[in-house]
């Protein structure tokens, strides 16, 4: 909660506002986070600040959307067999499975098309979460193909689609 902000629930709906807490993991498309967050600050209704302590427990109450961008191989592994070793996999850990879980997935093409990564996105995508898909164009590696983390705009466009279905996102 914000000091001195009412929760939500008690909140009228044209007051209503958002909070989408954003992992990152250590991919390459993590060089796309000041743009990624600069346009999710710009969604209406988007909480700007968080300024209470920082707790897996607290942060998984906090947020009423997650999104993980980009989310790298290694952590998509973690995140499959349900290892929690850091903040981020331990928020991803305690999620409530009722609020939306989102997740970029950015790796090379070669990890990408190792056989884990398709069982490890079904996994997640069977406890619920939502896949924003990858697509192909010259990697930072210089290599050509499936793994770049989507475009931020369809990021964006996805996490306003998924808000509007769980109570609306206040439109600008
Ligand atoms: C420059 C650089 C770029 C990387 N880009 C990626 C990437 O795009 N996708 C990926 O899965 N791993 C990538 N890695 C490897 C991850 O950073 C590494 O697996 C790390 O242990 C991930 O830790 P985390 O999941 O806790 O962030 C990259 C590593 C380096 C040094």
């Amino acid at each position: 909660m914000e000091p001195g902000v009412p929760h939500p629930a008690v909140t009228s709906s044209a007051e209503r506002r958002f909070r989408v807490l954003v992992g990152v993991t250590g991919s390459v498309a993590a060089l796309k986070l000041p743009l990624l967050v600069s346009r999710l600050s710009d969604v209406p209704g988007m909480w700007k600040r968080r300024s209470d302590p920082v707790l897996h427990i607290d942060l998984r109450r906090w947020a009423d959307l997650m999104l993980v961008a980009p989310l790298d191989a290694n952590t998509l592994g973690k995140v499959a067999s349900g290892i929690c070793d850091n903040l981020l996999t331990c928020v991803i850990r305690a999620w409530d499975r009722s609020k939306p879980l989102l997740f970029c997935p950015a790796m090379n093409t070669a990890m990408w098309e190792h056989p884990l990564t398709a069982q490890q996105v079904g996994q997640l995508k069977a406890f619920g979460y939502v896949e924003i898909p990858c697509v192909a164009k010259k990697l930072v590696c210089g290599d050509q193909g499936l793994g770049a983390m989507a475009e931020v705009e369809t990021i964006v466009d996805k996490v306003k689609e998924v808000l509007s279905q769980h109570g609306g996102v206040q439109q600008s």
